[in-house]
């Protein structure tokens, strides 16, 4: 069954020129792109979009790294869209959780500046995705 994923490429993935690697990656992996653009973010967004983490030590320092530059957000498409890009991702901590192959294995090395976010669930995609793309599925 095909499903949409939420996929952000953060600020520190596009300072550091990995837009086109990690869109390879996606790609070559089969998955499709039915959204994508490059935009800063605002507080408000990157607020609701992370308000799981509200309570957490590190929100404070997340809102202000994700709205610090401009960041790629793209709906990704494909056959179990949502597991296979966190395949490609790797872990959210990008030592001691992603594996050499990972884009986190691969180019971080710091859990807050981990290049990438992809949805974690169905519910979480659906939510994202209208926060992010509100007309595109409408
Ligand atoms: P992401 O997959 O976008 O989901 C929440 C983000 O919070 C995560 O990637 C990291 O960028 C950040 N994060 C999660 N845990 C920590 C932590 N312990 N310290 C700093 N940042 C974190």
């Amino acid at each position: 069954m095909t499903e949409q994923t939420l996929v952000l490429i953060k600020p520190d993935g596009v300072q550091r020129g990995l837009v086109g690697e990690v869109i390879a990656r996606i790609e070559r992996k089969g998955l499709t792109l039915a959204a994508l653009e490059l935009r800063t973010v605002t507080e408000e967004v990157a607020g609701q979009h992370y308000a799981e983490h509200a309570e957490r030590p590190f929100y404070g320092s997340l809102i202000e790294f994700i709205t610090s530059g401009p960041l790629v957000a793209a709906v990704v498409e494909g056959p179990r869209a949502i597991a296979a890009f966190r395949q490609l991702a790797g872990g959210t901590d990008p030592v001691e959780k992603a594996t050499p192959g990972t884009v986190r294995g691969d180019f971080a090395l710091e859990t807050q500046y981990n290049i990438v976010h992809g949805s974690d669930s169905p519910e979480s995609a659906a939510r994202e995705i209208a926060l992010w793309f509100p007309a595109l599925n409408s």
